[in-house]
């Protein structure tokens, strides 16, 4: 199994399956981006191999993120492919939901049962200056064909950040409460284009804060999973369940379980790697899946004790948010 040398155990894959996306959202990207020559993206083939050797490996949980995973033509192919690797059990995906109105069903109908979607505001014109483009009519219209396909849990995924997106907490959770959806607040993570700075990250205590106020009380969620970002709280008036992703202020590196798998093909054992380790060579040239075992065991061997965003040592990565995925 991919143990590393803290004694974390990884069976989570998270596979970006493109750094394009169509939305530029500001805490994510920069407004001008060079995406990759489409040629250097991994072939659903040559991924599918990837999560095969994973797999044999104990990663038996996959998430596909982007940039904008549904701009990836025929992605309910990949689903199926994926899902049908021997030992992957739980297969989710992650997207801004412009795209869902066309796509929901057919990702449904491809095996795919779990959906989280990016919202940051109920607001039209905070959702233009968040993410430089128009949209909000498309995202809800996508949530309710999320839910129209089945699927189940729905996410929805806010990053927090202050004096932008605060006051989205309390809309945002009463319209997650009314559609039976499970809302998310992210505390915002220095991975994106911008500059950040730790005072402009609205704490997951002053989230908490704002839903016990202005929504309803909680209490932590009985079925909790340690292993994940989110602490999950429910509503005690029995009005659903609400996650904080508390990245920065209770960092969870401890209880890590995750491997990254870039569009390009490269290995990452953290968010915020500074290293990579490129495997499409071992995918695309001779294949070699013993010498492709041992390099991600090598990658976990290698993998740091955790992100050091809270210090002065942090160093931010290269990549921005929109090529690793989340
Ligand atoms: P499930 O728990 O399977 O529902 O998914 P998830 O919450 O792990 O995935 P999602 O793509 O919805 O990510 C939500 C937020 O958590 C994003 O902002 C991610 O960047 C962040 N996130 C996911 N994994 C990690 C991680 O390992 N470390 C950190 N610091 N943040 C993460
Ligand atoms: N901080 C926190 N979350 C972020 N995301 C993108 N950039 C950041 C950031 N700088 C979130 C997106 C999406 C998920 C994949 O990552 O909103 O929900
Ligand atoms: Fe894991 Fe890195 Fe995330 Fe920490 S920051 S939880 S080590 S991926």
């Amino acid at each position: 199994m991919l143990i590393d040398t803290f004694g974390r155990s990884h069976n989570n894959l998270r596979i970006s399956v493109t750094d394009r996306c169509n939305l530029r959202c500001t805490y994510c990207m920069p407004e001008e981006v060079v995406f990759m020559d489409r040629a250097e993206l991994l072939t659903f083939e040559e991924i599918t191999h990837f999560t095969c050797v994973a797999a044999s490996l104990g990663i038996d949980k996959l998430r596909l993120t982007g940039g904008e995973p549904l701009l990836r033509r025929d992605l309910p192919r990949l689903v199926r492919m994926v899902a049908a690797v021997p030992g992957i059990k739980d297969v989710g995906l992650t997207t801004n939901g412009l795209l869902l109105p066309q796509q929901a069903q057919a990702l449904f109908d491809a095996g795919l049962r779990r959906i989280n979607i990016s919202l940051d505001t109920l607001d039209p014109e905070r959702f233009r200056a968040i993410s430089r483009r128009d949209g909000l009519e498309q995202v809800l219209a996508g949530i309710a064909a999320a839910k129209k396909a089945g699927f189940s849990p729905i996410k929805i995924n806010a990053v927090s950040i202050r004096g932008l997106t605060e006051q989205d907490v309390v809309p945002l959770a009463r319209f997650a409460r009314e559609q039976g959806l499970e809302m998310r607040f992210i505390e915002y993570m220095p991975i994106g284009a911008q500059a950040w700075e730790r005072r402009k990250v609205y704490f997951a205590h002053e989230i908490l804060e704002q839903l016990e106020r202005d929504v309803a009380p909680l209490v932590p969620a009985e079925d909790y999973d340690p292993h994940a970002p989110a602490m999950d709280f429910q509503y005690s008036d029995g009005g659903g369940r609400v996650g904080i992703i508390a990245s920065v202020s209770r960092p969870f590196c401890m209880s890590c379980n995750r491997l990254r798998l870039t569009s390009d093909g490269k290995l990452r054992n953290c968010l915020f790697a500074l290293g990579e380790v490129d495997i499409k060579p071992l995918l695309r040239g001779t294949r070699d899946d013993a010498r492709l075992a041992e390099m991600i065991r090598q990658n976990v061997r290698d993998k740091w004790e955790g992100h050091e965003i809270n210090t002065a040592r942090f160093i931010k990565p290269q990549r921005t948010m929109h090529a690793i995925g989340g």
